[in-house]
């Protein structure tokens, strides 16, 4: 309940007196304060701190660089061609220590930043990178508390950074099609956070169909969107959002990016969306020779936003005209299905066009069938069954224990 608040006498009396009351605690404060700052953080139940435990990833590092993820296991051995190092010479170290193997070979022994398990764990889809999951929780203002939906789940990799931002008071809602990507995201889930994340649900559906099962109307406050065709989403993710609530979409090429926002502008709605991609390069840093890396990750993917706008209201007319040639001519109608083209930019002067009017003419991404959309078609290579299964196995067997 909100606190009801003071008149401004009471205000002055109250600070008067909180002033008075805090000079006589300053000392004690001040005590607390440090023994605060001396103690060591604990573990909570989704971040381990402290010494490494059994069934913990940790992170390995060689003379040469190399990096190699073990899970620790009492009894067992990592072996190399120059030695083998025993897990329980690191059950009980603490993270950042340093051990040696039966070769004299030194390892760096770090528990992994969320980065660096998204980047080494199994994946069944394609993860989406550190670089963009950080511009997703950005962009799509992603708060401690705040009900999230998620589609799809792919792998996971998103969803524990989303998980990281709404904290253990929020609720992240993730939808995926395929059973065996639900169970490998959960159980890397469950390898990383240490159990199973109080604030995760995971329905396995396509999101159009199952999501007015699992939210009321109004009652989500971002959703993110990892797939192939999100604009076949926006009128479910639409009902789903609040007034205001945020819309981000990731996609791996222009034409699915040219398509989303196509779709956001001719449903209504929506605010004018925004998109953009972020480049990341590296830099080799050695003596004078510092420079940018040779190697980087060139491309990811495009993030598009927009935001909900209040059931029933429609943006306001955009005053600023569409480029010449953007949109086909209102005569030149190539737009398969659209018999009665209304080009609103040939009535009204400005060009502007309202937001839920039909989209004039056609974009080529509009023209382009639906069964054409194929992972293959954007570019994506899905991995066989076969190699699904074994990443399935190895991740519910790493998570389980078993
Ligand atoms: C690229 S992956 C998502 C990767 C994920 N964001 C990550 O970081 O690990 C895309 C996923 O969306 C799922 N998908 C596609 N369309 C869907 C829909 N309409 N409803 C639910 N899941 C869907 C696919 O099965 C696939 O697993």
């Amino acid at each position: 309940m909100t606190a009801p608040i003071p008149d401004a006498a009471e205000t002055t009396a109250t600070t008067a007196a909180a002033t008075t009351a805090s000079a006589a605690t300053a000392a004690a404060t001040t005590a607390t304060t440090a023994a605060a700052t001396t103690a060591a953080p604990a573990s909570s139940p989704t971040h381990r701190r402290g010494v490494f435990e059994v069934g913990e990833r940790v992170q390995l590092t060689d003379p040469k660089g190399r990096l190699h993820t073990v899970t620790l296991e009492p009894g067992r051995e990592f072996h190399t061609h120059r030695g083998f190092l025993r897990h329980d010479d690191l059950i009980g170290a603490p993270d950042g220590s340093v051990v040696t193997n039966t070769a004299q070979v030194d390892y760096l022994a770090l528990r992994p930043l969320l980065s660096d398990y998204v980047m080494s764990m199994p994946r069944g889809a394609a993860v989406i990178y550190p670089k963009d999951s950080g511009q997703i929780v950005q962009m799509a203002d992603i708060f401690p508390g705040a009900t999230v939906v998620e589609a799809g789940v792919g792998s996971g990799a998103l969803s524990m950074s989303l998980l990281r931002a709404i904290g253990e008071q929020g609720r992240l809602l993730s939808f995926e099609r395929r059973e065996d990507f639900a169970e490998i995201a959960k159980g890397n889930g469950r390898a990383f956070f240490g159990a199973d994340h109080p604030a995760w649900t995971v329905t396995v559906g396509d999101l159009v169909q199952t999501l007015p099962d699992v939210v009321a109307p109004g009652s989500v406050d971002r959703v993110v969107l990892d797939m192939l065709a999100p604009w076949e989403c926006l009128e479910a993710v639409g009902e789903a959002l609040i007034a205001g609530g945020v819309l981000i979409c990731y996609v791996a090429t222009t034409t699915q990016l040219s398509r989303v926002a196509e779709e956001i502008r001719a449903q209504g709605g929506w605010t004018e969306p925004a998109a953009w991609e972020s480049i990341v390069r590296g830099w080799h840093l050695e003596g004078l020779a510092v420079r940018p890396q040779h190697r980087m990750h060139g491309h990811t993917g495009f993030l598009i936003t927009t935001r909900r706008l209040a059931p029933g209201v429609a943006a306001p007319t955009r005053t600023r005209r569409p480029a010449k040639g953007a949109y086909p001519d209102a005569g030149a109608d190539t737009n398969t299905g659209a018999d009665t083209n209304t080009d609103t930019r040939a009535e009204d002067p400005s060009g502007a066009r309202p937001a839920a009017d039909p989209v004039p003419g056609s974009t080529a991404s509009m023209d382009i069938p639906d069964e054409a959309w194929t992972p293959e078609a954007v570019g994506e290579h899905p991995k066989s069954d076969k190699t699904i299964r074994r990443i399935r196995r190895s991740v519910v067997g790493t998570s389980d224990g078993s």
